[in-house]
């Protein structure tokens, strides 16, 4: 079967959002003990950061981090986690049934973040705690010095401020799950009155609302239309949470995850637009999809929380094959696709809790498949993203109906000269030949064609063998007249660079 699409730098969507690439580190499981946390780990620093997971976070080029939580946040004492260790309370993390030591808090994270080259994207509880204790956690992290909470920090080691730009109003405040969980009136009314008086104290803020936890809640779309008619003025972003995982062996299903990821922007897209429009209000709301993944949720759902409150106990240690490496590696192609609107987004999560690194405690890290075309497209994406029309051979999916075997995004650095082509075959037995119309682009050079595929679909990587699945170097590429011939097998994840 042949495929054809058209690279055109006119064909603009928007600037590439850097912010696309971020991740979560939440307080679950060992994301952070013996993920990124561990002072007697034979590559720990003076902080107790693991250099091996400071180096591989840095390789996967991730922009941003989402901290602490995710479910934890909303029953989170931040106080608890700053000043002296050895006055850190313990306390029971009732999300997920663990003891936190509270060894690691907020200075340690905004360390980390900076030895790791990366934005701290912060979460206030709204769960158990309100506005009171969001405008104290913002003193405490953004104000110079001269008050209280400032003067706090300043005392606790943090000289400057940690001046953190966005925040999100809670986390998945309209799931059942979620320690003081709410309806969207009570919630939206909370986050607005939460956002207002955070912006008295720091005007320039970015700041994101919650939207639904998922698009199958029973709440979707009524949920981010309540919210944002609560929030509207006060608010920059809804956000999006979507986690995939194949179902009953499934696997064309499973592949073709982004077209559900498309839908849910887009509707979520209409449904902020919609009230905006009643609101008679020219601003515009992004997205900030700041939790997605592929996450086998249906196996830890089907698990027994542990009972004696282990300290970071292994959680949600999913282990992934390939045929999850090109999901993710669709699912990136949605948000690019969608960058006009989706201008924030966390791969959640980064270490260990379904996570692209893995560690062993005391031992090694290594990338799982889902590192490689993270890593990769957060490398070559740059400039614009461009909307690529193609023709492609379609199949049915049980899940999804007719979808096409190919689906694809690139980006143009115009400054550069430089294109990027991610470009995913999602059939599961028949390779794809994908000719690619470069005329709009001028003479280019072939830089680069990487392809992410192999003979078994569930092969994985391990700390003893973690080059199973790799990206390799497609030897089926060709470059003449204007256009780019190359073969993309089955279940792969390909990234082209032209120069
Ligand atoms: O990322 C794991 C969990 O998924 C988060 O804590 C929660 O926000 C979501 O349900």
């Amino acid at each position: 079967p042949s495929a054809y699409l058209t690279i055109d730098p006119a064909f603009r969507v928007a600037p590439v959002s850097r912010r696309t690439f971020g991740t979560f580190v939440e307080h679950l499981g060992r994301c952070v003990y013996t993920g990124v946390y561990e002072p007697d780990h034979p590559t720990a620093d003076e902080d107790g950061f693991r250099r091996d997971v400071l180096e591989l976070t840095r390789e996967l080029g991730v922009t941003t981090a989402r901290y602490p939580g995710g479910n934890f946040v909303s029953g989170y004492r931040w106080e608890d986690g700053v000043g002296p260790r050895e006055r850190r309370p313990r306390r029971i993390d009732p999300a997920w049934h663990s003891t936190e030591t509270n060894a690691f808090g907020l200075d340690e994270f905004v360390t980390w973040a900076r030895k790791a080259g990366v934005e701290p994207m912060m979460a206030v509880n709204l769960g158990t705690r309100g506005v009171a204790e969001a405008m104290d956690l913002l003193e405490y992290c953004n104000l110079p010095s001269g008050t209280h909470l400032s003067d706090l920090r300043v005392a606790n080691g943090a000289k400057e401020p940690h001046d953190i730009r966005m925040w999100c109003l809670g986390n998945e405040m309209d799931g059942p799950w979620q320690i003081g969980h709410k309806n969207a009136r009570e919630y939206g009314r909370l986050a607005a009155a939460t956002g207002r008086a955070m912006r008295m104290i720091d005007p320039d803020l970015e700041l994101v609302a919650c939207g639904s936890s998922g698009s199958s809640m029973p709440t979707f779309g009524a949920w981010e239309a309540a919210v944002l008619e609560e929030t509207y003025d006060v608010v920059d972003f809804i956000s999006c949470h979507a986690y995939y995982e194949e179902h009953d062996g499934d696997l064309a299903s499973f592949l073709a995850s982004a077209t559900d990821m498309d839908r849910f922007v887009d509707a979520v897209t209409a449904t902020a637009d919609s009230v905006g429009a009643r609101l008679k209000s020219a601003k515009r709301i992004d997205i900030s999809f700041d939790e997605w993944n592929v996450w086998y949720l249906s196996r830890f759902q089907n698990a027994e929380p542990p009972r004696d409150w282990p300290v970071a106990p292994p959680l949600l240690e999913d282990h992934y094959h390939l045929a999850d490496a090109v999901t993710v590696g669709g699912l990136l192609i949605s948000l690019l696709r969608h960058s006009d609107r989706v201008t924030s987004a966390c791969l959640a999560q980064l270490v260990n809790v379904i996570a692209p690194i893995m560690t062993e405690p005391g031992g090694r890290a290594w990338r799982q498949t889902t590192f490689h075309p993270f890593a990769l497209t957060s490398r070559y994406a740059a400039g614009h993203v461009l909307r690529v029309p193609f023709d492609s051979p379609s199949h049915e999916t049980a899940r999804f109906g007719e979808v096409t075997a190919l689906d694809a995004v690139a980006t143009h650095d115009e400054e550069t000269g430089d294109t990027a082509l991610f470009a995913v075959n999602r059939s599961t037995d028949r390779p794809l030949t994908l000719t690619a119309d470069l005329r709009a682009l001028g003479p280019v050079r072939l830089a680069e064609a990487t392809v992410l595929a192999g003979p078994d679909p569930y092969a994985r990587n391990t700390a003893g063998v973690p080059g199973t699945v790799v990206p390799r170097a497609n030897p089926d590429a060709r470059l003449g007249d204007g256009k780019l011939e190359i073969t993309l097998p089955p279940v792969s994840w390909n990234a082209v660079r032209l120069i």
